[in-house]
C-alpha cells in the first residue's frame, strides 16, 4: 500500500510503515496518524506478520505534531474532537511487537510516538526531545507519563522543563532507548532485528509484550500474577510444546504462532 503521508511495505514477516512529509520534519497531521493507525490495525491483524518497523527519514523520524494545524485550534476544537486520544492512542492496541527505526529528529509527538513503541533503535547521529514548552504547550502524546518511566523524573523533567535534546548516546546510557547503531545501517539493522523477533511465536510474543506492559499498570504483586498465569497458559499452546521439543531434538522450532 503507498499513499500519501505514509508508505507501507512488508519483508516476510515484518511489516514496515514509513513516515513520509519530508517537507515538514514528518510533521504528525491527522492524515498521518489516521494512515498510520490503519496501517498498525491491518498489520495487527494480519497474520502473516509478525512485527511492525515505523520509520521517518534520514532527517527526521517525526518533528511533532504540526504546529500549521494546531495554531488554529481553540480549546473547544481540541477538546470536543478529543485530540490525540481519536487517533495518536490506536498504538496502544497493537499486540503484536512494534520497533520504532529512529534517524534524525524525534521531537515533541515524534519522540511521543518512538516512546510509545515497544523497541527503539536510533541512528547515532538522532535526537531525542520534548520541545513543546517552547511553544507554551506540554507534552501531551503521553511524553510526560511514558518518559518519566522510561529515565526516571529528574532526567524527564530536564528534558521536558529546558526543552534540552538528547543525542543518542546520551538517550542510550538513559534508557530512552534500546539500542544505537550506525547511521547508515539504521535500517537493515532495525529490519533484522525484527526479523528476528517475528521468527518466534507470534501468539508468544503478544502475551509477553502483555506482561511487560503490564509491569506499568500495576502493583508488582498483581503484575508477578498476570506473568504467571500468562506463562501457565502457554502451556496450552502448540508453539511452547513444539518450541521445548525442537530444543531437546536439537533442531530449529517450526512455530504455528499459535
Ligand atoms: N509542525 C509543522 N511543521 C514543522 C514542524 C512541526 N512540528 N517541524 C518542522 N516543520 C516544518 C518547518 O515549518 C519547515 O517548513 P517550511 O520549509 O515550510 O518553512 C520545515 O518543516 C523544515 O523545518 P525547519 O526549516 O524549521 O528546519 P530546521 O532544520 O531549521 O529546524 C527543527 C528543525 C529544530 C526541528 C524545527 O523545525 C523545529 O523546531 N520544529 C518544531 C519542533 C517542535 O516544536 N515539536 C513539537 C511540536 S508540538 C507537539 O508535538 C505536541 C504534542 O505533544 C503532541
Amino acid at each position: 500500500m503507498q499513499d500519501h503521508v505514509i508508505i507501507t511495505a512488508r519483508e516476510n514477516r515484518v511489516g514496515i510503515i514509513t513516515l513520509n512529509r519530508p517537507k515538514v520534519l514528518n510533521a504528525l497531521n491527522d492524515e498521518v496518524m489516521n494512515a498510520l493507525g490503519a496501517a498498525l490495525t491491518a498489520f495487527d491483524a494480519d497474520d502473516s506478520i509478525g512485527v511492525i518497523v515505523i520509520e521517518g527519514s534520514s532527517r527526521a523520524f517525526a518533528a511533532g505534531a504540526d504546529i500549521a494545524v494546531m495554531a488554529n485550534w481553540s480549546y473547544s476544537d481540541v477538546y470536543s474532537s478529543n485530540f490525540i486520544t481519536r487517533n495518536w492512542e490506536t498504538i496502544r492496541q497493537v499486540r503484536k511487537p512494534v520497533i520504532a527505526s529512529v534517524a534524525g529528529l524525534a521531537l515533541g509527538g515524534g519522540c511521543e510516538l518512538a516512546l510509545s513503541c515497544d523497541i527503539i533503535v536510533a541512528g547515532r547521529g538522532a535526537k531525542f526531545g520534548l520541545p513543546e514548552i517552547k511553544l507554551g504547550l506540554l507534552p501531551g502524546a503521553g511524553g510526560t507519563q511514558r518518559l518519566p518511566r522510561a529515565i526516571g523524573k529528574a532526567k524527564a523533567m530536564d528534558m521536558c522543563l529546558s526543552a534540552r535534546m538528547l543525542d543518542a548516546e546520551e538517550a542510550d546510557r538513559y534508557g530512552l532507548v534500546s539500542r544505537v547503531v550506525d547511521d547508515a545501517s539504521l535500517r537493515e539493522e532495525a529490519l533484522a532485528l525484527a526479523a528476528s523477533v517475528a521468527s518466534f511465536s507470534a501468539s508468544a510474543l503478544m502475551a509477553l509484550k502483555e506482561c511487560v506492559n503490564r509491569a506499568f499498570e500495576s502493583p508488582l504483586a498483581e503484575g508477578i500474577l498476570f506473568e504467571r498465569r500468562e506463562l501457565h497458559a502457554r502451556f496450552a499452546t502448540p508453539d511452547a510444546h513444539e518450541g521445548m521439543r525442537a530444543f531437546m531434538e536439537k533442531r530449529r522450532p517450526v512455530f504455528e504462532h499459535r
